[in-house]
């Protein structure tokens, strides 16, 4: 794992974005793999910016999301297919036959999760993976437990993480208890990984993720074993390192 820390969280999203347009332009038929949350909007925002000053050219790329909420249709307004429309695909120019995310709205989630799955594959895989982490160092939706997840799968959302949703809802009862996402083999699978992380109340379980024991209850942790991952932090989210 390389660790890169900046003084600022913009600092941390201007550098990302960097990274993602490098890839781009290095291969601009490049596969994406992108997360939703609040932490790579900033990032999002700079890519938005890049393209539309013509610094930028994501036409040619394909992306395909971690995951996404059980029971929210496309179109619902807090799918992360309307959080990925909004923050990036809209603005970037990234059609969208392109931008790819798990249906969370099939009637069969688990034939969804394998035909996500199949469709990275038939991709030829993820180039590089942007990921936040959770609280409790999911990765995607991975939440802590007894193995790692190898394939895109539906999972039961734990309290912390239906607690960290709950601000983007109206009512505890509209928070989805259930979510389609790539597996830990899946996310292991990509060429490249960028995990983002900012602010202190990340800093303890990033030291866990890099100085922890690899282990499913902190799922982030197999990064340690992953051959080209950087982590980006902001000096807060590094503070415990
Ligand atoms: C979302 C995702 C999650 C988030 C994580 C951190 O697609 O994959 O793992 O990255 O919950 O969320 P924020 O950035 O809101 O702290």
């Amino acid at each position: 794992m390389q660790i890169i820390i900046r003084d600022h969280p913009s600092e941390v999203a201007e550098l990302a974005a960097a990274l993602v347009r490098a890839q781009i332009l290095r291969k601009p038929e490049c596969v994406l793999g992108l997360a939703t949350g609040s932490t790579p909007v900033p990032l999002y925002g700079a890519l938005a910016r890049m393209s539309e000053d013509g610094l930028l050219d994501m036409s040619l790329v394909t992306s395909y999301n971690l995951d996404e909420y059980v029971g929210l249709a496309a179109d619902h307004p807090q799918s992360y297919h309307t959080f990925m429309r909004e923050h990036l695909f809209d603005r970037a120019g990234v059609r969208p036959d392109q931008a790819h995310l798990p249906d969370g709205a099939a009637g069969n989630p688990d034939a969804e999760c394998i035909r996500y799955e199949a469709e990275i594959k038939a991709a030829g895989g993820i180039d590089l993976q942007i990921l936040g982490i959770g609280l409790n160092g999911h990765i995607g939706f991975n939440e802590p437990s007894e193995s790692f997840s190898k394939q895109t799968c539906a999972v039961e959302l734990t309290q912390s993480t239906l607690q960290a949703n709950r601000r983007f809802f109206g009512s505890d009862e509209e928070v989805p208890r259930r979510a389609l996402t790539m597996g830990i083999g899946t996310i292991f699978g990509a060429r490249e990984i960028l995990l983002i992380a900012v602010g202190a109340g990340k800093a303890d379980i990033i030291r866990r993720t890099v100085r922890g024991d690899i282990t499913p209850q902190v799922p982030a942790s197999v990064l340690q074993l992953h051959p080209n991952t950087r982590l980006l932090l902001d000096r807060e989210a590094a503070s415990a390192l």
